[in-house]
């Protein structure tokens, strides 16, 4: 791209030193140095002007928005793995092309999706509050405190048998958990046979039969809520959730009931519904041994972000080289 006008690139968050310096390298770059959320009026003005607008999922890229793109704006190059903070419909009805940066997130996602696993029946947030809120009151080992359950041997049901997922249930398979899934349609026999895994169709049957349920599919209309009231009173008493998806694919309130009963014994949440707010009943079940909550942090490694960086930046030169991107996002996939 040596001797051609660099495109004009607004990026709506801090990202690494490392990326940001190479796209200052490459790019006429608007960076965000001290990372203050973009308003909605500073998004209209970038789209205004820029070439290209770097999103984040903190960013809400909806019609509106792409309505009031200039005919300059020509590639959305989403930091993120998910896309459901942008109309994808929208920018290819204005000619506008969006990428995205799957793949380099799977392995950090899923470390973390099998943290949560962990954390929950085995009470690690509990017991590191013993410590740390009250110290010098650990009165030591004793045979019958601070027991939780056990991991191994058990059933997970993972729901959405993508990237994530498979990544997912090669971990748990690891922790000594039986492998069931429900997605779309099957995953390859090969896939099947590694994880020795069953497939569901029916999600409702799944779930009954379960100890630990996995949320691993995207965010989109279909999966609005799918993880229902109707659902979750077809978990075991015994049973644990899991999130590392997004907030709105189960039912918050519904599921914060569930946990007050004593429906489903506990929940391990990264994303939430209406984040970056959460829920005082959520924070309340917390404290009370019944949640681990984290504030969206399953793929926050950093090198994690410096390869999202790098899949943005390939997206865009591919772009301004006149070739395809290798990230496009095709419409009618939300
Ligand atoms: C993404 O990129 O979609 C993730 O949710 C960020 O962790």
């Amino acid at each position: 791209m040596t001797n051609r006008k660099k495109p004009k690139v607004y990026i709506t968050r801090k990202l690494p030193d490392a990326v940001e310096t190479r796209m200052r390298e490459l790019f006429d770059a608007e960076l965000n140095i001290d990372d203050s959320p973009r308003t909605q009026p500073e998004l209209v003005a970038a789209v205004k002007s820029a070439d290209v607008l770097v999103p984040t999922v903190t960013d809400r890229i909806d019609s509106a928005l792409i309505e009031q793109a200039g005919p300059q704006l020509k590639l959305i190059a989403s930091f993120s793995n998910g896309f459901d903070h942008i109309d994808v419909d929208a920018a290819a009805k204005k000619g506008i092309t969006v990428t995205n940066t799957p793949n380099v997130l799977t392995e950090d996602t899923a470390d973390m999706t099998m943290a949560l696993i962990l954390a929950v029946p085995r009470r690690l947030a509990e017991g590191s509050r013993v410590l740390t809120d009250k110290p010098g009151e650990w009165p030591g080992w004793s045979p019958t405190w601070m027991l939780g359950r056990r991991i191994w041997g058990k059933r997970i049901g993972i729901v959405g048998m993508g990237r994530i997922g498979t990544a997912v249930a090669r971990r748990a398979k690891a922790f000594g958990l039986s492998i069931h899934y429900h997605n779309r349609k099957k995953v390859n026999p090969a896939t099947e046979d590694e994880l020795e895994a069953t497939y569901w169709d029916s999600l409702d049957q799944m779930l009954a039969r379960v100890d630990i349920v996995s949320v691993n599919c995207p965010s989109t209309p279909a999966t609005f809520h799918l993880l229902s009231a109707r659902r979750l009173a077809l978990m075991q008493p015994t049973s644990y959730i899991v999130n590392t998806a997004r907030g709105d694919i189960i039912d918050e309130s519904a599921l914060i009931q569930c946990l007050r009963d004593g429906r489903i014994a506990g929940a391990g949440l990264d994303v939430f519904e209406n984040e970056p707010a959460v829920n005082p009943k959520l924070l309340k079940l917390a404290k009370d041994g019944k949640a681990v909550l984290l504030p969206h942090m399953g793929s926050a490694t950093m090198e994690g972000r410096i390869d999202m960086g790098d899949k943005v930046i390939v997206n865009i030169r591919t772009f301004f080289d006149g070739h395809r991107p290798p990230n496009r996002v095709l419409p009618g996939r939300t």
